[in-house]
């Protein structure tokens, strides 16, 4: 199971305090095999993240990259080289907030190819709008996600999936049970032999309830992970 923390744009050097209690927690904890816990900052904490993190198991990723494999002349940009060679082992693509912002399926299928052949492995996210989930549109966007997303890439285990349905991000509400079951099949004959994970509001209540479904593989956490007994609590509950 894998459990990834998005810190979106929230964290200073702060921030990072707390992370010797999720150490210490992870050191002794009796599921700590078959579990992964990978933290993604804001680019400005990935080095020192890292740097904290150097003996134990967990991993630092990125929430996003430039879809360019060189350097340029790109105000702003941090390419998946960059961030790989700062330490960053995984990077989140195609997050609904970045998507928003105007990042397209194009884009999103050449950061995914750039950023596997920088060795970073791959968080690609996907889910549906609300306007889309009203409209029984769900598995078309979704098809065409990963379609457009994933287009001449050859799956390997460097790609985990997260399902991000749009209007569970931030918003405290959770697909029913049978609903994202479904979902997350329907995902999974899609793509063959990856991990699936998923992300929207989830927090140490509605874990109970999330972690009865089965073909779930991990959870993508926003809001609960940048509070670190939350975020203990969530892996702690998975397994109670
Ligand atoms: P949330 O965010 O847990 O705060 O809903 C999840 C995400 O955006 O990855």
């Amino acid at each position: 199971m894998y459990f990834i923390a998005n810190w979106k744009m929230f964290g200073g050097l702060n921030s990072l305090n707390s992370l010797h209690k999720v150490m210490k927690f992870f050191k002794t904890f009796k599921k700590k095999r078959i579990v992964k816990v990978i933290y993604c900052p804001p680019n400005t904490l990935i080095r020192p993240m890292t740097k904290k993190l150097k003996n134990s198991k967990i991993e630092v990723g990125a929430q996003n990259c430039h879809e360019k494999l060189e350097y340029g002349a790109f105000t702003g940009s941090v390419n998946s080289k960059m961030l790989k060679s700062v330490g960053a082992k995984y990077v989140i693509i195609g997050h609904s907030e970045v998507r928003k912002a105007g990042e397209n399926n194009r884009l999103i299928n050449l950061k995914i190819k750039n950023s596997l052949s920088s060795g970073l492995k791959v968080i690609f996210c996907i889910g549906e709008t609300l306007k889309e989930k009203r409209k029984k549109l769900t598995k078309k966007v979704l098809n065409q996600q990963i379609a457009s997303g994933l287009k001449k890439i050859k799956k390997s285990k460097n790609i985990l999936i997260a399902y991000e349905p749009v209007w569970a991000i931030g918003t405290g509400i959770i697909p029913k049970k049978k609903e994202l079951f479904e979902t997350i099949t329907f995902i999974k004959k899609k793509i063959k032999n990856l991990k699936v994970l998923y992300g929207g509001s989830v927090n140490s209540d509605n874990i109970n309830q999330l972690k009865l479904i089965e073909n779930i593989d991990g959870f993508l956490i926003g809001g609960a992970s940048q509070d670190h007994k939350k975020f203990i609590d969530i892996i702690k509950k998975t397994y109670n």
